[in-house]
């Protein structure tokens, strides 16, 4: 494929604006059935109204813009619009933050009889992708999921090679309509596996993903990658420092990530929202002992959100607490971004562990 060179300068400048400095990512892309256990812990009716509601408390948190530069919708919300009928997309593009996507239309099974999976959503992509750019989405995002069972040898390569060759054919459609694609090939939290494994299974995953992004010619310099920091299994004995994790998360991306990438923005996976920032201020401290090329920063859902949600509680009466909340989070992933986060004043709620098993989008 012979790229576009004005789409190539655009999918570039777009992808930097996002991974500019001290800044994120708010994945706010949950479908309206995997927003529910998150509705129904704080006693709210799942209705596409709340859910408007509760989107529309966090895009409009006063000054979020100076820590979040893109936010992820699900296509029910980038339908959606403020108070003022002007539409989420529209909205954010006014205040400075580039309205994000999110592609995919979940897993199904790989093979029968097994609970590996790829994702789906390729039917009417590029129609999609047309139609999203041209009401404002700037860039998007795919999930692949890969589960570690080592009884099963899984992730078996099958599945590593299924969902590589998804991701890439994913971002160079993403790419030709314009839209900076957001590669996510997320090694679950789930299992009691240890740090080690986890490792290694995730190099696998991340050096296939790269060798598909070559095949399939997507241009690295406007594409952005959202991977799994490199943890112990959620059930496993063993807990680790976030130092630890902090040298087996950048050691992997180093000799997996060609240096031509755009950056890399992590998603939390189930940890607890201190856990999450810890961990990104942890990397960000090591990057200039390390060879590492690349802004690290957030792309969070849960670790952005918890606190807010809960301070929220679906009433009118606290809508300002729950965006005091969720800025409060934006600044300290942002100063974390910069490995400037000092941890002070933490709330229980943000310890709070946010694993979900089998967790979807
Ligand atoms: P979490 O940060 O909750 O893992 O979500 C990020 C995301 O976008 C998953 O697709």
């Amino acid at each position: 494929m012979i790229h576009n060179s004005s789409n190539e300068s655009m999918l570039k400048k777009n992808a930097e604006f996002i991974v500019q400095q001290g800044k994120g990512i708010l994945a706010a892309d949950e479908s309206p059935s995997s927003i529910v256990k998150r509705f129904q812990s704080i006693g709210v009716e799942n209705t596409a109204e709340q859910r408007r509601i509760y989107r529309q408390i966090l895009f409009t948190t006063p000054n979020i813009q100076q820590y979040i530069s893109g936010i992820i919708m699900h296509e029910e919300t980038f339908n959606q619009s403020n108070d003022s009928s002007i539409s989420f997309p529209m909205m954010l593009t006014q205040n400075g933050i580039l309205p994000g996507i999110k592609l995919d239309r979940g897993l199904e099974s790989l093979t029968i009889n097994t609970n590996e999976t790829i994702t789906l959503g390729f039917d009417d992509l590029e129609k999609r992708c047309e139609d999203f750019f041209t009401r404002g989405a700037r860039f998007a995002k795919w999930r692949c999921v890969l589960r570690i069972n080592q009884t099963k040898n899984q992730p078996t390569q099958v599945a590593i090679l299924n969902n590589a060759i998804i991701l890439a054919r994913y971002a160079s459609i993403c790419q030709a309509k314009g839209l900076v694609p957001i590669i996510e090939p997320e090694v679950i939290l789930d299992g009691d596996h240890d740090i080690y494994t986890c490792q290694y299974v995730t190099e696998k995953v991340l050096a296939a993903t790269f060798k598909a992004l070559s095949d399939y010619n997507v241009y690295l310099e406007g594409c952005l990658l959202k991977p799994n920091m490199i943890t112990p299994g959620h059930e496993a004995k063993k807990k680790v420092k976030s130092s630890d994790i902090a040298l087996a998360t950048i050691t992997t991306l180093s000799r997996t990530c060609p240096p031509a990438l755009a950056g890399i923005v992590f998603l939390s996976g189930g940890q607890s929202e201190e856990d999450a920032t810890m961990n990104l201020n942890q990397m960000n401290k090591l990057i200039y002992q390390q060879k590492c090329p690349w802004v690290l920063t957030f792309s969070f859902g849960r670790a952005l959100q918890a606190s807010a949600l809960k301070a929220w509680g679906g009433k009118r009466e606290n809508e300002s607490n729950a965006q005091h909340s969720f800025l409060k989070r934006a600044i300290a992933n942002s100063s974390a971004s910069r490995g400037e986060y000092d941890g002070k004043n933490i709330s229980n709620e943000a310890k709070k562990n946010l694993h979900i098993v089998e967790h979807n989008y």
